[in-house]
């Protein structure tokens, strides 16, 4: 496993703003280069968030010349092509490395739905169409596991999506996970403290070590080689797609 900067500042812009959508000026490098600068970025996340832009209200549609216009920002900056509750698929993960990005955060199908988010929107704002969109795509998208596997393109990545404790971390580990990430579960206690982050995150990382004590295996290292049982919703996608034998053995 590399070693990364404790905390690794992560600064992000989207990237359906970087092809022109209407009248509005696609961002390009400049843009990203003021996102790092603003967070003090190690890296610069591009979040593809189409399902989200296909509900919302104002959504950006555009999506022609996207992979196009990441390229030149990351061949100038470290780039993590990212999704945002959707999952990646093997297709896209190997379009987004050859497009040069760093790494992949695979933000798959199981936690936050921003489908979800903007049917709420819609609904409080009276806009019947756009409240029907976020109900009927609520729940679209590659589960995280799956998507996990499917991004093993030979570049790190990153679980996001679903994942609530530190054995979740783990699961996500053992498919191939350079690092886990949580967005709702530590939004939850961050509205209640900043005691209650710390503490959270120590949870988090008792119940990893739980998993590693439990497991046998005394390195990250050691638990991506782990054989897995696959069961339920991993299982029918896995049996569908079938790629059972890269699930349970990895890549
Ligand atoms: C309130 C909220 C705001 C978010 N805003 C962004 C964002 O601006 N850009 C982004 O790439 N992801 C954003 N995310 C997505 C998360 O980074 C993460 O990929 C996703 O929510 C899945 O994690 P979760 O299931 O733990 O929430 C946001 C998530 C939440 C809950």
């Amino acid at each position: 496993m590399k070693k990364h900067k404790v905390p690794l500042m992560i600064a992000n812009i989207g990237a359906p703003q970087l092809v022109p959508q209407g009248e509005k000026k696609p961002l390009g490098i400049e843009e990203a280069r003021r996102a790092m600068a603003m967070v003090g970025g190690d890296i610069l996340a591009i979040h593809l968030n189409y399902t989200q832009e296909v509900v919302q209200p104002e959504g950006d549609r555009r999506a022609r010349g996207v992979l196009a216009a990441i390229k030149p920002i990351a061949a100038e900056l470290p780039v993590l092509a990212k999704e945002t509750g959707a999952g990646i698929s093997r297709t896209v993960a190997l379009s987004l490395k050859e497009a040069g990005v760093k790494g992949i955060d695979i933000g798959g199908l199981g936690g936050t739905s921003f489908s979800a988010v903007e049917f709420y929107r819609a609904q409080k704002e009276g806009m019947e169409l756009k409240e029907r969109l976020g109900r009927v795509f609520w729940e679209w998208g590659i589960p995280s596991p799956i998507a996990l596997r499917l991004s093993q393109v030979g570049l790190p990545v990153v679980a996001t999506g679903g994942v609530r404790n530190g054995l979740d971390a783990a699961k996500a580990v053992s498919l191939g996970a350079a690092a886990a990430g949580m967005a709702s579960q530590m939004l939850k206690a961050a509205e209640v403290s900043a005691e209650a982050v710390a503490q959270e995150l120590e949870a988090v990382i008792a119940e990893f070590k739980a998993v590693m004590f439990l497991t046998g295996c005394r390195s990250a290292d050691e638990l991506a080689r782990a054989e897995l049982v696959l069961t339920g919703m991993t299982m029918e996608w896995a049996t569908s797609l079938g790629i059972l034998g890269e699930m349970r053995h990895g890549a």
